[in-house]
């Protein structure tokens, strides 16, 4: 697909007021020129949203998002760049047309959702006439309504029952080899499943993509599942999810590993039940999720697998800040076994009692653990430190380091000092000013330091060109760390003594990835018409960013030096470290 024309960006961007769009999803209040807001991109309560009709940019003092109305889109549908336009395209009637450039694949997809579908009803009607089958299911307690809505099936104890089926009714043995429905042998071909109960897997959109196969007893595999194809993608798809989004009301996502677990879940009621499948959930699931809720309830098997699954997934799930809770339950069961036993409304309470995950993980570290014992006692302390100082909420903080506390006898103010401490190790990398012990002061600070003084000092610039001198004659663009913004102050190192102005839409449209418009967009909302003690702030901006640039350059530096000691090359390391020497001079002279 080829780039999208520069003026149709600019007039999908004229065309959707950004405070419209953003009102879709934050109540805004008008203070002054600007609109606030309480910011949907972190949690906070208060307005640390700021929205500016006349810029048509955004900005959040809690979390540092930034952006203008594309980047809003992008960030809180979790989508990319093309598919923002579309969306804001579609919103206010402006089509887009340039040359789509032709799916080369795009033929071949459609006929393997086309096989794939014609195989889904040729297992659905297999199950009719089989009695064992059906039987089955009946024994699991799968009723016949669940079993038409996810359209189950069943694939006949044959070699070629499904082969002869699709050449009847016009596919080609390649076409079936390239939907990963036969297998290819030294033997021949035959296929690829047999004697099975047959899960159809749907793409979100509804269409079969591959299928689960499992066995009627005990044998080996107990699941069998199409591999990879060019419409199959493991890790890209949620078992059930098709059906949860036709939810008009859809408050969460709960995400559990089996296909079992998965119907039965929908069979009692809960329709917002999606099944990873027995993958690890990547962060294509996690995305997917997330447009559609940013609420989710993990819900694994109880047994070590599913709760080393379950740790690794809500990280990811927490990486695109998704709010996540996790649904523990009781020893050895799955939702499916749990809920043949102890009926639907028992695992709604297990929903209720879903631990946050900062429970969640601060439970698994306690496991096999003695608090009585010490050296149990301060292993135990240690990681659940090291589990709340990643935490962005300084209330959260404040409120497991007290629980802590009680439940351990050590006094509050060591627990504090330590994941002082430890924080320091965590966020605070190369800063050597005084908020290294003060918990309030680096934790709302979600924009590293080094990026928060080159914002200032381009849009303290970019308001006042007169501070041109100032600025150039104490910094060089390539001092800047972010790469973006060492652009944008080689830009205006030129344009402003010539006394061209900065093109806002050129840069805000220039990058397509999601953290390079945040940066740039930070540059542009930022207004310092009511700083009054400006000149002094850029000074000590100024000098940050120094600063962290030369700390860059040491780190290399003494990377490189460890590098040749190991290497035994003395004289170079020597001269590296005299190196070394002068630039620490220059540092402690900042
Ligand atoms: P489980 O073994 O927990 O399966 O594996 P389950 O869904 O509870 O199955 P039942 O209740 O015994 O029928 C979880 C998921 O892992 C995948 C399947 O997607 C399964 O639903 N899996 C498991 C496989 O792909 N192959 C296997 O051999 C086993
Ligand atoms: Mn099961």
């Amino acid at each position: 697909m080829g780039r999208i024309p520069e003026d149709i960006i600019n007039k999908i961007v004229e065309y959707n007021d950004i405070v419209d769009i953003i009102s879709e999803y934050v109540q805004l209040k008008k203070v002054g020129r600007n609109f606030v807001g309480v910011c949907p991109f972190h949690n906070d309560k208060g307005p640390s949203l700021s929205v500016s009709q006349d810029k048509q940019l955004f900005h959040c003092f809690g979390c540092g998002a930034a952006g203008n109305t594309i980047g809003f889109v992008m960030k809180i549908r979790n989508c990319d760049f093309k598919e923002a336009l579309f969306y804001l395209a579609e919103r206010a009637g402006i089509e887009i047309n340039f040359d789509e450039g032709k799916d080369k694949d795009k033929d071949l997809k459609e006929r393997l959702y086309k096989i794939n579908l014609d195989a889904a009803r040729y297992f659905y009607n297999n199950i009719r006439t089989s009695k064992t089958a059906l039987n089955y299911l009946y024994s699991r307690g799968i009723d016949n309504k669940i079993i038409n809505r996810f359209g189950l099936g069943f694939s006949l104890n044959e070699w070629d029952a499904l082969i002869n089926y699709l050449k009847k009714i016009g596919y080609s043995i390649e076409e079936m080899s390239l939907a990963g429905l036969l297998v290819k042998s030294e033997k021949g071909i035959y296929d690829r499943f047999r004697n099975r109960i047959m899960f159809p897997i749907f793409d979100v959109k509804g269409r079969v993509i591959g299928f689960g196969g499992r066995v009627l007893d005990d044998s080996k595999p107990k699941y069998l599942n199409t591999s990879e194809t060019l419409v199959f993608e493991k890790g890209k798809n949620l078992y059930g999810l098709n059906y949860v989004v036709k939810n008009k009301n859809l408050y969460s996502i709960i995400v559990v590993e089996g296909y079992m677990d998965c119907i039965k879940l929908h069979q009692f009621g809960l329709n917002n039940v999606v099944a990873s499948l027995g993958t690890a959930l990547t962060i294509e699931h996690a995305k997917l999720l997330k447009r559609y809720t940013n609420n989710i309830y993990i819900c694994y098997d109880s047994d070590a697998a599913g709760q080393a699954a379950t740790l690794k997934g809500i990280e990811i799930l927490e990486s695109i800040d998704l709010n996540v809770k996790v649904i523990t339950v009781p020893s050895g069961k799955d939702p499916d076994e749990f809920v043949k036993k102890n009926g639907i409304e028992e695992f709604k309470k297990l929903i209720e009692n879903a631990l946050f995950i900062t429970d969640y993980r601060i439970l698994k570290v306690k496991e096999g653990k003695n608090i009585k014992n010490q050296l149990d006692k301060v292993k135990y302390i240690n990681d659940v430190i090291n589990i709340i100082s990643k935490l962005k909420d300084e209330v959260l903080i404040q409120h497991y380091a007290e629980q802590l506390s009680e439940e351990t006898g050590i006094s509050l103010n060591v627990i504090i000092d330590k994941l002082n401490k430890n924080r320091a190790n965590i966020t605070i990398k190369n800063n050597n000013s005084n908020i290294r012990n003060n918990i309030k002061g680096n934790i709302y600070n979600l924009v590293p330091a080094n990026k928060k003084a080159e914002a200032f000092v381009l849009s303290s610039l970019l308001n006042n060109p007169s501070f041109y001198e100032k600025v150039f004659s104490n910094l060089k663009p390539e001092e800047f760390l972010t790469d973006v913004y060492k652009e944008l102050a080689y830009e205006m190192s030129i344009k402003i003594p010539k006394g061209e102005t900065i093109d806002k839409n050129y840069f805000l449209n220039k990058y397509q990835e999601q953290d390079k418009m945040e940066d740039i967009a930070r540059v542009f909302s930022f207004s310092t018409d009511s700083q009054d003690n400006l000149e002094k702030l850029l000074d000590d901006a100024i000098k940050t960013v120094k600063r962290f640039k030369l700390e860059d350059k040491i780190n290399s530096l003494k990377s490189e030096i460890k590098k040749c000691e190991l290497e035994n090359d003395i004289h170079k390391s020597i001269q590296l470290m005299q190196n070394l020497i002068e630039l620490q001079k220059e540092l402690d002279q900042i």
